[in-house]
Parts: C-alpha cells; structure tokens; sequence
C-alpha cells in the first residue's frame, strides 16, 4: 500500500485526480469504478475542469460503488442524483456507460448478482476510487464479525447514518438501507486509490496504516491488494 500525504484537501483533490487523468489518457475506454460522498467532491471539479481542457470521457465506462435502498434516482440525495449533478453532466461521458446500482429494485438480491456480472462481462474495473468511513468502512461494507464478498443489500451502521445526515433534513429522513459492492466486488479492481481528508478520519486511517487486517474495520482489507494509494490530507493523517 503507497501512502501519499498531502498537506490539504486540494492537493490531495488535484493529486487523486492527476492519477484518474492518466489512466482515462492512457486507456481512453478504461472501466473507473466512483465513490460518492464529500471527500471526492474536489476531485471530481478537477476532472470537470481536467475534461473543459480536453480530458476525453467520451469511451469511459464507470460503476459507482453504492446507493441508497430505496430511493428513486431523481431524489438529490440519492448517489444517481449526486454523480450526474457533480460529474457525468460535466465531462462529456455518454450517460449510457455510466452505471448505479438502480434503488429502486424490486428484488435487490438480483439487481446486485447483474450488476457484478456487468462488471465482469465489461472486462473489470481498471481504477476503483474510495472514501473511507469514520468506522473505517469501504463502500457500504460496515464494520462486522464478518464481511460479505459480492455487492449485495445492507443496513447502515449507525454511525454512517448519522454522518450522513448532514445531507438529510435530519437523521429520520436518512435511508437505513444500501445497495453496496461487497470486498470482493472491489479487491477485484486492478488498481485502488483511497481518499481520506479530515480528523474524523484519523482513526480509521491510523488503523488502515497500522497493517493489521480486521473486519471490525473494512478497509484493512484492502491491505491484501497489491496496487492500492491512499491520498489523504495532514489532518487525517496521524504522522
Ligand atoms: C460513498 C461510499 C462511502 C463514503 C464514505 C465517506 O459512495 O462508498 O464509503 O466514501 O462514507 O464519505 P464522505 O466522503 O462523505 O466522508
């Protein structure tokens, strides 16, 4: 696992981005697997100003990470919503090659076993993109005695829920349920980079980097895989 620690948000934003940017260049129909949430948020205004400057999108294919279940993709909060708003209606991508896992399946445990097939059938995810967390959890694979390999439905630790509300009218109003890739779904991608800004992940990055695999903190997991960076910034980082 490689550690890049940068001193703020938007050099550890501009650097995640400069890695997405070269592998888009290197290969212009390459599979990028997204993550939602604030930490990318820096990132993904890099890649829109990146794709203004002539970064071409136009053959890229992406797969989210999660989604809220149930919640109907024209909701704002839902990660359909918050990845057109935020990326795909900014950088040319065919809206076809993006995927979400749909929040609205009637029957989640199928929606999630043909959305890890698409991935496959699509040649795999070549960079997958990460946030991380406060309890260390990696997509929505929380904390657990133990950890479920292939995307799957699962409820939201509490913390998560109460972290989350923040984009919520309150708590009440978050969704207590997810559609999420498993560990599996993502140790798969070629190649990992995780993003961490902030003290309230500290902890989980101070575990991550202690190099002791747990599933009481998921993303120690991601220790196994053989191309992983973290970017995160000073204050998550515990030096
Ligand atoms: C989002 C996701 C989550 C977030 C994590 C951190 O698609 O999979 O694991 O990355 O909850 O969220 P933020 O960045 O809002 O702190």
């Amino acid at each position: 696992m490689k550690l890049c620690v940068c001193k703020n948000y938007d050099e550890m934003s501009r650097r995640a981005a400069e890695t997405v940017s070269r592998v888009v260049r290197e290969k212009p129909n390459c599979i990028l697997g997204l993550a939602t949430g604030s930490t990318p948020l820096g990132m993904y205004r890099c890649l829109v100003d990146m794709s203004r400057n002539g970064l071409d999108f136009s053959e890229v294919r992406t797969y989210n990470l999660d989604e809220y279940y149930p919640i109907k993709p024209t909701n704002p909060q839902s990660y359909r919503y918050f990845m057109d708003h935020n990326l795909f209606g900014q950088i040319g991508i065919d809206p076809d090659n993006t995927h979400l896992l749909n929040g609205e399946a009637s029957d989640p445990a199928a929606e999630c076993a043909a959305y890890d097939a698409a991935i496959e059938a699509d040649g795999g995810i070549d960079l997958q993109v990460l946030g991380i967390g406060g309890n260390g959890h990696i997509g929505f694979n929380e904390p657990a005695e133990g950890l479920i390999c292939e995307t799957h439905l699962t409820a939201l630790a509490e913390s998560t829920i109460e972290a989350n509300s923040r984009f919520f009218q309150s708590s009440a109003e978050v969704p207590r349920h997810a559609l999420t890739m498993g560990i599996q779904s993502i140790m798969r991608a070629r190649r990992i980079i995780l993003l961490a800004s902030g003290q309230n992940k500290r902890d989980a990055i101070t575990g991550l980097l202690n190099g002791r695999i747990t599933t009481s903190l998921p993303a120690t997991l991601l220790l196994l895989h053989p191309d992983v960076t973290v970017f995160c910034d000073e204050e998550a980082y515990r030096g």
